[in-house]
């Protein structure tokens, strides 16, 4: 077992790394949650036939009575209507203050649940149990939590850390392809943003299959990145911005195809090789770093590049009508392993990209 801890003042827990630890996630809760006695567990319509069973006998096997909320499976129930009708389901299962939620499943699972747990009665603790790769690596740690508006993404939400992760590595042999890859983009954007020897390990490494023969330490690396930059900047101010690379670009990407053809993760690719792109061209990033990101992208079956329209760009980047919007910040790398946070005019950043 590997094991890392977010080192939070006050607030420090522990990300725990180990294959079959989903048969151990009782007596771990309950190391954390002495005074626990019911947990809610939410988990998505593709995850509970696969893993549900096997959490809730070891929760209830140290003492938790436990009750599981299924939503569907998807981006779409990361909203304002399930979030409410998750309330009132821990408020008839009688959670109190000392109770607690578990997060069974992806990135969606994970966000909606959280801010649930964050939301209800004033805030309760939360255990994330992430079973994908983008879940593992990102979003289970760092206590982002939210749900999309019709305005956009991850509108509204709340920093709520929690009190314990805890990661199975075999959770990701069910995943179907497209999804492990869609995790590996975030893989990549640690690799371009803080480690060049790890990215030089991932381009030796081409493959689900390669991967998955070093997941503990791929999982390892990405969560002590995360967990140095959440210790350093929980509130997203300073060098947590840097975990965006790519991100800003690809949520242009992600409006272009409604939130339905592209994933999150095929998104965060094409947008890390535009952003390199664009980092050559405000004279940040050497030539030929975008060339190597794009091959490393490739080589996961990853999209370099997804067309979008002058208007989603502007959407994304939240420019008006009329051109004005102040700055953006565009994470650039200074070469691979270095990025740097590049304050332009929006207007300047469009111009660019057409
Ligand atoms: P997801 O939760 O939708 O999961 C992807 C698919 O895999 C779903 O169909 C799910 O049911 C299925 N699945 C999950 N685990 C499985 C398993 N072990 N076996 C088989 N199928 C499984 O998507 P995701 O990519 O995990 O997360 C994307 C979400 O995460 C987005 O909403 C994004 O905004 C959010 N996110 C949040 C943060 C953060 O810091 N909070 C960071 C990055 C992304
Ligand atoms: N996924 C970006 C962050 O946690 O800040």
């Amino acid at each position: 077992m590997k094991t890392l801890t977010v080192d939070l003042p006050g607030r420090a827990y522990d990300i725990e790394i180990a294959r079959g630890s989903l048969d151990r996630a009782g007596e771990r809760c309950r190391a954390v949650l002495p005074r626990a006695r019911k947990l809610a567990i939410v988990t998505d319509t593709h995850v509970h036939p696969l893993y549900y069973d096997r959490v809730r006998a070891s929760l209830e096997g140290t003492g938790f009575e436990c009750r599981g909320a299924v939503i569907p499976a998807g981006e779409r129930s990361k909203n304002p209507g399930l979030l409410s009708e998750l309330w009132e389901d821990f408020m008839e299962f009688g959670l109190t203050r000392t109770d607690a939620v578990v997060a069974l499943g992806g990135g969606v699972v994970g966000d909606l649940a959280g801010f649930a747990a964050a939301t209800i009665l004033r805030g309760v603790d939360f255990v994330q149990i992430p079973t994908t790769l983008l879940a593992q690596v990102d979003s289970s740690v760092g206590g982002k939590v939210a749900v999309d508006l019709d305005h956009g993404k991850n509108l509204a939400g709340a920093f709520w850390q929690p009190r314990l992760v805890i990661m199975d590595p075999e959770t990701l042999d069910t995943l179907p392809l497209p999804v492990f890859m869609g995790g590996m983009a975030e893989v990549i954007k640690y690799g371009c943003i803080f480690d060049r020897g790890f990215f030089d390990f991932l381009a030796a490494r081409p493959g689900r299959g390669p991967i998955m023969g070093e997941i503990e330490h791929v999982l390892y690396t990405c969560c002590d990145q995360k967990r140095s930059v959440v210790i350093e900047d929980e509130r997203d101010t300073g060098r947590r911005m840097l975990l965006n690379f790519g991100h800003t670009l690809g949520h242009a990407y992600e409006l272009a195809g409604n939130y339905t053809v592209w994933s999150h993760g095929e998104a965060v690719s094409a947008g890390m090789c535009a952003a390199a792109a664009l980092g050559v061209r405000l004279g940040v990033t050497p030539a030929g770093v975008p060339e190597r990101i794009a091959d490393l992208c490739a080589s996961f079956g990853l999209p370099t590049a997804i067309p979008c329209t002058a208007e989603d760009y502007a959407a994304a980047i939240g420019l008006d009508k009329k051109g004005a919007g102040g700055e953006i910040a565009l994470i650039a790398l200074e070469e691979i392993g270095r990025a740097a946070v590049c304050r332009l005019p929006k207007a300047q950043l469009l111009e660019l990209l057409q």
